[in-house]
């Protein structure tokens, strides 16, 4: 008996001793050191270095003197020192394919390759890289399809702004998502269909999948995610309320520029916490939901080129945090809503492309306390230019481009100490350019072409210090172009330095005629530009 169970018992250790022999053996057969990691380090400044024979990054310093390689740059070590967990060669000059040998790094949790120039498609090798934690592979260009299964610990995932990277992405996920916290496929060539891709990412906070070519139905469980874009895809359908679950925790959602349709459910609402809605560009119809208005924290709500029905309903005016409104392309038609003077928290208004008649002074727009940027471009507003705008003294863009605006150009308008755009062309304005827009000196941009001004263009232009744009052409203009106007553009530092400071959080998501470069313009170095 007794020796019966020790026999089985001395068996069982055997057989144990000879599974932790077999376990440790095969993870020294694939690297466990420091020194294997060491080694494969500089393998890979040696292919790095061989693929980029000039212009080399700081991988170029990695000194095979220095013992340990956890000084070097770029380069992170486990807190016991004995193994590399990470590599960080971001902005740093590679080019070529990528290294095929990140998964003899058997403890890599961090790769981050971002802003390079690395092409080729994504090797199979990094499918092995298990313990990943951390891929970045953004602002690369990368190339093929994608067919990441084996990275099972991945919870922050970029391979945007590759451009090329294609294929349908049903390989990759749900296949690698278990821990995905961030998963960021943007500005690729994505093809093919989302809506079941990411039911079983619970973890998953933020996806954007924008700027692709992906089809079908929108996912419907964005509602559990913070942020959720699909924006600049062809994704087609409806909106159905229950995608907006009660417990709804999105704080931006943009699904603009797809084939969206139908109305916009009023479970919208669900998402308390919602801070940008931007469905522009798609083919939504019926009402505005007036439960948005019980989205206490909404600051930008996109709703132009879309067909929604022109009654804006009065619960939107509670939003006291919106600073951005765009109706615009909604084909409203007839005057303009009144309710539109009542947003006095908007400070981004825009109503482009809605072919509006009539003026615009009855629906009190002019008096709004914070607008900074309106654009009524693109409309049938007719008579003088009101003179009341000269009173918003917070106005940074004016675009009435393409109305029927007659008469002069009001001297007043000279008076806006923070215009920065000013578009008037198109319209069919006479008389003469006022020398009173010599005193704008935060002005970058001045459009007063395709109208009917007439006389000489005043010197007092060239005191616009900031002026870097300037058309004033297909006009009846006489004279020469006067000395003065060689001036404009000297000192633009100041007017984009103060943008800089003011740094508006959020970017609006709509187009709007010409002025949408200046949101991108940093203070770089413009050759003014004058065209007459
Ligand atoms: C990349 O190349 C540029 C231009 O030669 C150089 O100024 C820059 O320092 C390099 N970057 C790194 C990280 O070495
Ligand atoms: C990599 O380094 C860059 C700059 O050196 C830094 O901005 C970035 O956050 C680092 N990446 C990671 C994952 O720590
Ligand atoms: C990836 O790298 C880019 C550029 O270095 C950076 O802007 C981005 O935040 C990184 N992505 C993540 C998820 O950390
Ligand atoms: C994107 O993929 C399409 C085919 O699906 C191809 O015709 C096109 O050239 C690709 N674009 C880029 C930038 O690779
Ligand atoms: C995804 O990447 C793009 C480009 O790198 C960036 O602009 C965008 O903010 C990122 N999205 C998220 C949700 O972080
Ligand atoms: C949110 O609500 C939906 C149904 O309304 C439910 O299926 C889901 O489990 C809830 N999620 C969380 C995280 O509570
Ligand atoms: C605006 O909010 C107030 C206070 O919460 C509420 O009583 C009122 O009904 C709301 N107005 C509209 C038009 O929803
Ligand atoms: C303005 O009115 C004219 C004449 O009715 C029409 O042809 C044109 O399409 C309208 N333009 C806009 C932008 O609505
Ligand atoms: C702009 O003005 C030019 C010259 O007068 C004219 O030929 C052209 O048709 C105008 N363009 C538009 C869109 O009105
Ligand atoms: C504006 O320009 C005019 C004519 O060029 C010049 O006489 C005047 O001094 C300038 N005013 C200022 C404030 O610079
Ligand atoms: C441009 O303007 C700023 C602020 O007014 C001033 O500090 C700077 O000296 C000016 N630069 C030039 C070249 O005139």
């Amino acid at each position: 008996m007794k020796k019966k169970k020790n026999q089985a018992f001395s068996w069982r250790f055997t057989f144990f001793m000879f599974l932790i022999l077999l376990i440790t053996g095969t993870v020294v057969a694939a690297g466990d050191s420091l020194d294997t990691d060491k080694h494969v380090l500089l393998k890979l400044k040696s292919y790095l270095e061989e693929q980029n024979r000039v212009n080399r990054g700081r991988y170029s310093e990695w000194d095979t003197r220095n013992s340990t390689p956890c000084q070097w740059y770029g380069v992170s070590c486990s807190p016991d020192g004995q193994r590399v967990i990470g590599i960080n060669l971001s902005d740093n000059n590679i080019s070529g394919d990528m290294f095929n040998q990140f998964s003899a790094l058997t403890e890599l949790r961090e790769l981050d390759l971002s802003g390079n120039t690395i092409g080729g498609a994504i090797p199979e090798d990094l499918n092995r890289c298990s313990s990943l934690v951390y891929l970045n592979l953004s602002h690369n260009i990368l190339e093929g399809e994608l067919k990441l299964t084996g990275l099972n610990s991945l919870e922050k995932l970029d391979l945007s702004m590759n451009r090329r990277i294609e294929g349908d992405i049903e390989v990759s996920f749900p296949a690698i998502c278990k821990r995905l916290v961030i998963a960021n496929l943007s500005t690729n060539n994505f093809s093919g269909t989302i809506d079941k891709c990411f039911d079983e990412c619970w973890n998953l906070q933020y996806l954007d999948l924008s700027s692709n070519n992906f089809v079908g139905q929108i996912w419907s469980g964005f509602a559990r995610l913070v942020e959720y874009s699909v924006s600049e895809n062809s994704v087609s359908g409806a909106l159905s309320g229950s995608m907006f679950t009660n417990n709804c925790s999105l704080q931006v959602l943009d699904l603009s520029e797809n084939n969206l349709e139908g109305q916009l459910p009023g479970e919208i609402s669900n998402c308390k916490n919602l801070a940008v809605l931007n469905l522009w560009g798609n083919h939504f119809t019926g009402k505005i939901p007036s439960e948005i208005g019980m989205i206490s924290s909404l600051e930008g709500l996109f709703l132009g080129k879309n067909s929604f029905s022109n009654v804006i309903p009065e619960s939107l005016l509670n939003l006291t945090n919106l600073a951005f409104l765009d109706l615009s392309k909604n084909n409203f038609g007839g005057k303009i809503q009144e309710i539109f003077g009542r947003f006095t928290q908007v400070k981004f208004l825009l109503l482009h492309g809605n072919a509006y008649t009539g003026g615009i002074i009855s629906s009190g727009i002019l008096k709004l306390p914070k607008v900074s940027r309106l654009d009524l471009s693109f409309n049938n507003f007719s008579g003088p230019l009101p003179i009341e705008i000269s009173e918003m003294k917070s106005l940074n863009f004016l675009t009435l481009a393409y109305n029927q605006f007659t008469g002069g150009i009001p001297p007043e308008y000279g008076n806006l100490p923070q215009l920065q755009a000013l578009d008037l062309s198109f319209n069919q304005l006479t008389g003469s350019i006022p020398l009173a827009l010599g005193k704008l000196s935060t002005l970058l941009w001045l459009m007063l072409a395709n109208n009917s001004l007439t006389g000489d263009i005043p010197p007092e232009i060239g005191n616009c210090s900031s002026l870097l744009w300037l058309n004033l052409a297909n006009n009846q203009l006489s004279g020469e172009i006067p000395p003065e106007l060689a001036k404009i553009g000297r000192n633009a530092t100041q007017t984009f330095e103060s943008n800089r400071l003011r740094n508006d959080r959020i970017i609006p998501g709509s187009e709007a005629y010409g002025i949408s470069c200046l949101k991108d313009m940093e203070f770089s170095k413009y050759a003014p530009q004058v065209q007459q």
